[in-house]
């Protein structure tokens, strides 16, 4: 499935006028391709990504998954994994990630069978009938992504899914999940404000200006995935890193493109 973004505008309405968040935005993401999303804090990456999922009316432009105008959310289109976890406190890690396919109308048969494989792949099996509480950031981050991929949507939207977290375990959860989605073949959009996240996790690094946002630049990282740690002492990643770092200082709230 290829979701596609055309001429989107998001404008919130707000005391005192019209709030333009997100500007003229034209992108597509392919079936297995990881794009990443930086620009500054307030430019309107949330709103981008919450248009995609169909959380949000576009103003202007629309957002297409196959051809198919998106209407409205369909976590088997596309699956949101938010910064913080969004975990129900009172339900176990399975019934976490039992509980969107129960919603969808799984047997509790499925459902457990489903969940099992999910914290299987996110390396959580045997965290089962733990509460979220009991696990670190990293781990219950990794629950979201499990709950996440439980729908096998077509395509992960996640906001800063790594932000509460260490720069260490940052780095050991994003090559440890970078190989698991590789090898599911999803499409993927991370929103991060890392330069080195938004790099080394990137078939293709989208960088957006001050508010309203528009693109600025789209910047292609060759290399495949999943790529090892030692990526981030290439040249191919120097470069971009540089590149981004530049396009980030130089103030992206002017026309840069
Ligand atoms: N529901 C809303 N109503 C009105 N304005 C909003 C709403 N949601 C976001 N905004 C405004 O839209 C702009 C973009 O917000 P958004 O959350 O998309 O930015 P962001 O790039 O994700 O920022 P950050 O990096 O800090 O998460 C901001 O100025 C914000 O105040
Ligand atoms: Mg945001």
């Amino acid at each position: 499935m290829t979701l596609k973004v055309q001429d989107l505008d998001i404008i919130y309405p707000v005391d005192g006028g019209d709030l333009v968040a997100c500007q003229n935005i034209s992108l597509s993401v392919q079936p297995g391709e990881f794009v990443t999303v930086i620009g500054p804090s307030g430019c309107g990456k949330s709103t981008l990504l919450h248009a995609m999922g169909g959380m949000l009316r576009p103003t202007r432009g629309t957002v297409e998954a196959d051809g198919t105008v998106i209407t409205g959310p369909d976590p088997r289109k596309a699956a949101f994994v938010f910064q913080d976890y969004s975990l129900l406190p009172w339900k176990t890690v399975i019934q976490n990630v039992e509980i969107g396919l129960i919603f969808a109308g799984s047997t509790k048969k499925d459902a457990r069978r489903i969940a099992v494989e999910k914290l299987e792949r996110v390396g959580l099996a045997g965290y089962r009938d733990m509460y979220p509480r009991q696990l670190s950031g990293g781990m219950q981050q990794r629950v979201a992504v499990a709950r996440a991929l439980a729908l096998e949507p077509e395509y992960l939207l996640m906001d800063e899914p790594f932000g509460a977290l260490d720069e260490q375990t940052r780095r050991a959860l994003g090559v440890d999940l970078g190989e698991r989605l590789s090898k599911s073949g999803r499409g993927v959009v991370l929103i991060t404000h890392s330069l080195e996240e938004a790099v080394y996790w990137a078939d293709r690094v989208i960088v957006l200006s001050s508010r309203p946002g528009r693109i600025v630049k789209e910047i292609q990282v060759h290399g495949d995935r999943p790529r090892p740690l030692e990526f981030m002492t290439t040249e191919g990643f120097t470069e971009v890193r540089a590149e981004l770092f530049s396009l980030i200082e130089s103030g992206s709230s002017q026309e840069i493109a």
